[in-house]
């Protein structure tokens, strides 16, 4: 195939802009790029390789000649509409949203951990929840050299733009004015730590986002019954989830062992010098892709139980450098 031509839906949002940067900063091999949102932002010029692209307003007639189709936009119902107009003109689409995630014949794809699911795709891929991403990234390395895992618990630390601009937006307002009252978040964030993040399971008593952790985690892992529970928790940070991770392995594995694993595994950057305070923040984390691993240590009460914290880039690794990682594996094994 000669080079795609590449649109991006959702290109003036949190994670569209950044699959735009990350495109270039890749050199993504392309012919045309064509960016798409709504009416509101139809017309905003956009930079790209030293020309200005014009914002279009999203309508199936964008999508001819497309081969290749980003799909960052808010709600699975729109997802849902724009997904088979996308295919339907023949492209192949690469979705960030939840709407297709679980369906048993769309791959859910985070490269360094299940590239090969990628394989036998049928025109629409999905890359997983933010908070997901950074979680099996380091598990990976863990669960290999553990023989397996038998437990796996969670709690999140997780950013604002992680619910788009419009977070980040919120945000910045309330930090400023404490009366500003909140839209996108349950409770005001600023100032503020929320352990609600999407909505409540009543039945359950977990959180949307909580279960989607547990759902694609085992997913991606192919491990349909891993015991893995989560606690998602907003705080006011604008780009950077944290997550402090309590897994208990198959087998013992000592300090060193999953140190070496977790310094070894792709993607990952071990920054674990506790004497030195050195050890992984949102700040670190953010406008970078590696997926940053510390605080590394061996549960006192449980023989092979480990805890560490993990940081990364909710918008880059955790949406758009995967959704290109994603482009990346398709063009290499001639999937597109
Ligand atoms: N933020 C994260 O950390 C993160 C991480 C992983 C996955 N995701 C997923 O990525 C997707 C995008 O999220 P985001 O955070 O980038 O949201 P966002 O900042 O709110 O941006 C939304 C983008 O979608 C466009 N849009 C909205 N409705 C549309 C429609 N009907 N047709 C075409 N374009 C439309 C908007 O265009 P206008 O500018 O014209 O309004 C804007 O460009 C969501 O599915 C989200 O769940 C987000």
């Amino acid at each position: 195939m000669s080079l795609p031509a590449v649109a991006v839906v959702g290109a003036t949002g949190a994670v569209g802009s950044r699959v735009v940067r990350i495109l270039e900063e890749r050199a993504f091999p392309l012919r045309e790029l064509r960016l798409l949102a709504t009416e509101r932002s139809a017309g905003a010029r956009v930079p790209f390789r030293g020309e200005t692209l014009v914002v279009e307003p999203t309508a199936p007639e964008g999508f001819r000649g497309v081969d290749l189709c980003f799909l960052a936009v808010p709600g699975s119902a729109t997802s849902r509409t724009l997904a088979p107009q996308a295919r339907a003109a023949g492209a192949v689409v690469i979705d960030k949203g939840s709407a297709f995630r679980m369906e048993p014949e769309v791959p859910l794809v985070v490269p360094e951990v299940n590239p090969a699911s990628v394989r036998g795709h049928q025109g629409l891929l999905a890359t997983p929840n933010c908070s997901t991403i950074q979680l099996v990234v380091a598990l990976q390395p863990i669960l290999r050299a553990g023989g397996g895992l038998r437990r796996v618990l969670v709690a999140t630390y997780q950013a604002a733009s992680g619910a788009g601009q419009g977070g980040a937006d919120e945000l910045a307002a309330g930090s400023r004015d404490a009366a500003h009252p909140p839209r996108v978040f349950p409770r005001p964030l600023a100032f503020n730590v929320i352990p609600h993040i999407d909505a409540f399971d009543l039945a359950g008593g977990f959180t949307q986002e909580e279960l989607k952790l547990r759902r694609e985690s085992r997913k991606i892992l192919g491990l349909p019954d891993l015991r893995l529970s989560a606690t998602a928790v907003r705080v006011p940070v604008f780009v950077g989830h944290c997550e402090a991770v309590y897994v208990e392995t198959e087998r013992h594995l000592t300090h060193a062992e999953a140190r070496a694993a977790l310094a070894a595994a792709p993607g990952v950057k071990l920054v674990d010098e506790p004497a030195a305070a050195a050890y992984p923040t949102a700040l670190d984390a953010a406008g970078r892709d590696d997926v940053l691993v510390g605080r590394l240590r061996p549960d006192p009460d449980e023989e092979n139980g480990l805890h560490f914290w993990v940081a990364a880039d909710n918008l880059r690794k955790g949406a758009a450098t995967n959704g290109v990682q994603i482009a990346e594996l398709l063009v290499g094994e001639g999937l597109l």
